[in-house]
């Protein structure tokens, strides 16, 4: 298959494209306009520099490489610079995604991923949340992504595009032979924070908010590796392949750690006592947010193979510990 991902240079897309590449077969194109993407981060595929606003240069990459699907991963997604800059949220999240679908639309392209998050639901009445929860959104992130879902439920219905909307729980970790990570140099990531605060590039990991109304007052989330994720969009491509009409599916193992959960672990895998300062809450974050994954299991046949926080802190800290050439 051609394949077009965007945002493949990121995070999460750089691991996208190594499985794709890993699994032979498939040629990839990658669009990033490396604003927080890296060039290296790329294991295998073509990159096209380019940005989602320009819906001319979209138009002649989609005249000229006629893909058979669409992988989605270009977006922001800092959750507290959402609620600071709502415009520059709604703009690429939201408006230059339509910029997209309008383009596979005219240029028939019928299979489209798209990374969602579980920060659609805001503040579910119910943990585990399923997907057919109210989708009711408390930050501006969380409103963008909703929007795009919604504007591809309707292009769907009116088109023969068909979508995964894959609603991402909290992902972390890396390749495990640490050739590609996290890389902002800016991180906000719970995990990715501790981290850099272990190895002394942070003065201390601040917990925003001990007095959520959860057992130990700090924000529970559901922590997914980044190959497990990753698998689940494999599965989601076949899904569509085989035919099968659009559907959301949520991201998550089915249970959360808290903020302080996750700070000893990193702590313990690491050996390092770094400093903890506990500190206000940060604007936008929901108490709890757990995945009911029981759709994707049942329907699309995901089995996680890294469902082990420590794992996954492992992997994120071999990782760091090599792009900050530490010992
Ligand atoms: N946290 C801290 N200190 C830090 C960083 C984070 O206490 O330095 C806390 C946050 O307040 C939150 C939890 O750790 O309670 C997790 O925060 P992250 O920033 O790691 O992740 P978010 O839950 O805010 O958001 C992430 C993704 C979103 C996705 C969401 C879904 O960035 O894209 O998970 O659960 F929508």
């Amino acid at each position: 298959m051609k394949i077009l991902v965007t945002g493949g240079a990121g995070y999460i897309g750089s691991h996208m494209v190594r499985t794709l590449g890993e699994k032979g077969n498939h040629d990839i194109v990658v669009y990033d306009n490396l604003s927080t993407g890296h060039r290296d981060s790329l294991l295998c595929g073509r990159l096209t520099v380019g940005d989602l606003a320009d819906a001319a240069a979209l138009d002649e990459l989609f005249r000229a490489e006629k893909f058979d699907a669409v992988m989605h991963f270009a977006t922001n997604i800092v959750v507290d610079e959402s609620v600071r800059e709502p415009v520059k949220y709604y703009r690429n999240n939201f408006v230059n995604t339509l910029n997209l679908i309008a383009a596979c639309t005219r240029h028939k392209v019928n299979r489209f991923i798209f990374s969602s998050t579980a920060a659609v639901y805001g503040i579910p009445e119910a943990v585990p949340v399923t997907e057919d929860a109210p989708l009711l959104p408390i930050n501006p992130y969380g409103s963008s992504k909703m929007m795009v879902e919604l504007a591809l439920r309707d292009v769907s219905l009116s088109s023969d595009l068909r979508h995964v909307a894959l609603r991402y729980f909290n992902v972390a970790g890396a390749d495990s032979a640490f050739r590609i990570g996290q890389k902002y140099k800016d991180a906000t990531h719970l995990i990715t924070v501790s981290l850099r605060t272990a190895l002394g590039l942070r003065e201390q990991l601040k917990v925003f908010g001990t007095d959520y109304d959860t057992p130990d007052g700090t924000c529970i989330r559901d922590y997914i590796h980044v190959d497990d994720l990753v698998e689940a969009h494999v599965l989601a491509l076949e899904y569509l392949s085989e035919g099968n009409k659009s559907r959301v599916f949520n991201c998550g193992y089915g249970h959360g750690y808290s903020v302080r959960e996750v700070v000893d672990k990193v702590k313990q895998v690491t050996g390092v006592d770094f400093r903890v300062n506990e500190t206000a809450r940060r604007a936008g974050d929901p108490p709890s947010l757990i995945a009911d994954s029981s759709r994707i299991r049942n329907e699309l046949g995901w089995m996680p193979a890294y469902d082990d926080l420590e794992y996954i802190i492992r992997t994120a800290w071999q990782w760091e510990k090599k792009l900050h050439g530490a010992k």
